[in-house]
Formats: C-alpha cells, structure tokens, sequence
C-alpha cells in the first residue's frame, strides 16, 4: 500500500477544498500469473494484485456534482450525477461510467469532491483504468452507504467498461482489482465468479518487465479474438469454451479451420494450464508454475497470436537468467509488458541483467517492477 500517494492525496485535498477528507478510497492494479484470454470464455485466471494503485481523497457535497482534481493529469473535471451518456473522453469517464452502472444496477449515489493520484503505468497492460474504477466504486460506496460486495462491484465495474466506455473487456481485471489478497493470487472461476486465495510462497518473485511497446489497434484484434472463440463454441455446441476439455477438442480438432484451431487450443490448453498453476503454486512448486508459465506464452504467441517481437524478446532473456522459473507475456497481448516469476535472492540481479539485455538486444529501455501481491479495494474512514 503505499504510503506516499495516501498522503499526496490528502494533503492536496487539503489545499485544494479546504478541510479535511472524510475518505481515502485506493485500488490496485493487476498482474496475471496465468491465464489469459480466458475469461471471456467463462475460463479461469490466476492474477494478483500488485503493490501500484490508485488513491482518491473524498468529501461528500451537498448537490448531485462530482468534482475532481487528478494529481497525475493536473486537470480538474466535474459532472453532474443525472446528466446521461454525453461523452467528454479522458480520464474522468472511468468515473462517470462507474456512476452511471452504480445507479442502473439499482445503488444510490450522491455527490462528492476529491483528488485523484496513482502510480499504475497508464497503457502498460496493468490495468490502470480497473484501478480507477474500483477506486471510485469504493468511494461512490463509502460516500453513499452502499454495502461493500466485491464481485457484485466488480460486474458493476466491468459493466461500466463494457457499456458506457466501450470496451468490451471480460470479468478479471475488475474482479482482482476488487477482490486481491495481500501475499495471494487468486484463482477465479469466471463463469461462476467463485474465487480462492492461492498464497504465493516466499520464496520467489514476482517481476513485471514492461517492453516499453503499447499498440493502439488492441481493441480490434481483441474482439476479433473473442469472436473467433464464439464461432469456436458454437462449432463444439457449447455456451463457452470453457466447456471444451482438452480430450474433445482432440477428437475434433481436425474439422476446424486452421485459425479457428489454433484460437480454440489456446484457449481451452490455457484452462487447463490455469487450474494446474494454482494447485502447484498451492503446494510450493514454484518450478512446476514456471514451467506452465514458458507453455502459455508460447500458446499465446504461435496460436492466440497476440504477442509481439519486444514480448518475446523480454520473455527470452528473463528465461536466460539463471534466478527465472518461467516467464510469459501478461494481458491483453500486443504491447504491454512481461510477468516472470523468480527465485526471491536473485531478483534484484535478475531486475539489472534482465533490464540491460533487452535494451542491448532491442534497444528500448523497460521498466521492472518487482511486485508484491497487495489488498483489493478499500476505504479508510478519517474523522
Ligand atoms: C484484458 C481484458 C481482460 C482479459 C485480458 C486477457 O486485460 O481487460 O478482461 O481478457 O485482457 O486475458
């Protein structure tokens, strides 16, 4: 948790509204250990969330308005509670969304003041806008009395994403962002949205490594993936791929096109590969979920096709380094960053030989996060 952005936005609160705040809500971002491309197909997903996240200090107002500051854009916004769909773009739509999918699922909101800071790498694949938005369901909740029910918040969250910012992203970044536990990565069933804790041992480390590469044609490839794996299910007669074992798409695997194949062994390989992750990560075989971790990417290279050469370079030479138990691409694809999982007293030299290898190889310069797995959304009440 951290302590600096807590009292950043506190102190600006201060200077800019006078008084005190009467809340600090925050919410983290995510990484995932495991699984991707699979919620979407009612599967399973292996994230935590990690140690970067973001802060609001609140105050609730009299009127329906909510007024912002954000500290990271050093912009103001405000907007009215009832004021519909009209769309501004930026930042302040994540809470405008929120709003909006708060009061269509039937929860009261009311007005408040605040300031915005977080230290999410915006674009990076780390789901900064989750964060965002899971903060703001956490103030709009404190503010307005609502019972805090993570998952419930977390579909409210992902609806707002979903209808209101357009992206038609499935359930887990919300959901982990609503749900982390600290020093856990939580195994999620999002089908049926159940989830378990899954401590991740002592003795290793998980390490971000941000290539350094965002792509802006995400969103499209992203739902041309989706629709692949419908035409998928709908071949195999099932609601999801989900449903699909590894022995039936065996068995019938042949009469697919071969982009269809490819999407769909993927997908329900990836599955299998989850629920084995978290049953070995549950008993300390931290080699074992390296090993799967190596086996996801290349699935995710060679038949989801969503990664890129600066992906698979960093994954590459993370692999190399003598302190790696496996190393995979994480999220959506396409750009973004890297997760590895490391022996802990090698970290911080595979965080320096990793860094320099992939610029010497590549020559972009990454970010590395050594990540510790942090508390879901919460609310602090000052008086
Ligand atoms: C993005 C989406 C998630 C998930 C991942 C891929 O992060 O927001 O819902 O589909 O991509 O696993």
């Amino acid at each position: 948790m951290s302590l600096e952005l807590r009292a950043r936005v506190r102190e600006e609160f201060r200077r800019r509204f006078g008084g005190e705040p009467s809340f600090l809500a925050r919410a983290p971002g995510r990484v995932n250990l495991i699984g991707d491309h699979t919620d979407y197909n009612e599967g399973f997903v292996l994230p935590m969330a990690i140690d970067r996240e973001v802060w609001l200090a609140v105050r609730a107002r009299a009127d329906r308005r909510v007024a912002v500051h954000s500290i990271d854009f050093d912009e103001d916004a405000t907007f009215a509670l009832d004021d519909g769909a009209a769309r501004r773009g930026g930042w302040v739509e994540y809470l405008r969304a929120v709003a909006w999918a708060l009061e269509d699922d039937g929860r009261p909101t009311r007005g408040w003041e605040g300031v915005a800071a977080g230290d999410v790498p915006v674009g990076a694949g780390l789901s900064s806008s989750a964060a965002l938005e899971l903060a703001t369901a956490r103030t709009f909740a404190a503010i307005s009395g609502v019972v805090w029910q993570p998952v419930a918040m977390a579909r409210i969250a992902q609806r707002a994403e979903n209808e209101f910012v357009g992206v038609n992203c499935g359930i887990m970044d919300q959901l982990i962002s609503a749900a982390g536990a600290a020093g856990h990565a939580l195994l999620i069933d999002c089908r049926s949205l159940e989830t378990q804790l899954v401590r991740i041992p002592d003795s290793v480390a998980v390490i971000v490594l941000d290539t350094g590469t965002r792509r802006g044609l995400v969103d499209s490839a992203y739902n041309e993936r989706r629709m692949q794996c419908e035409t998928a299910a709908r071949f195999f007669g099932v609601r999801a791929l989900r449903d699909v074992d590894v022995a039936t798409f065996a068995a019938r695997e042949a009469e697919l096109d071969p982009v269809t194949r490819k999407r769909a062994r993927h997908v329900i390989t990836e599955n299998a590969r989850t629920l084995d992750a978290a049953r070995l990560l549950g008993e300390n075989n931290v080699a074992g979920v390296g090993a799967l971790m190596d086996e996801s990417h290349a699935s995710l290279r060679d038949d989801f096709e969503v990664s890129r050469n600066e992906l698979d370079t960093m994954v590459e030479v993370a692999r190399k380094h003598d302190a790696c138990l496996g190393a995979r691409m994480t999220g959506a694809g396409f750009g973004g960053c890297a997760v590895a999982l490391v022996r802990r007293e090698g970290a911080a030299a595979f965080a320096r030989g990793v860094s320099q290898a992939y610029t010497e190889t590549i020559g972009l310069q990454p970010a590395v996060y050594v990540c510790a797995a942090s508390q879901g959304a919460s609310v602090e009440l000052l008086d």
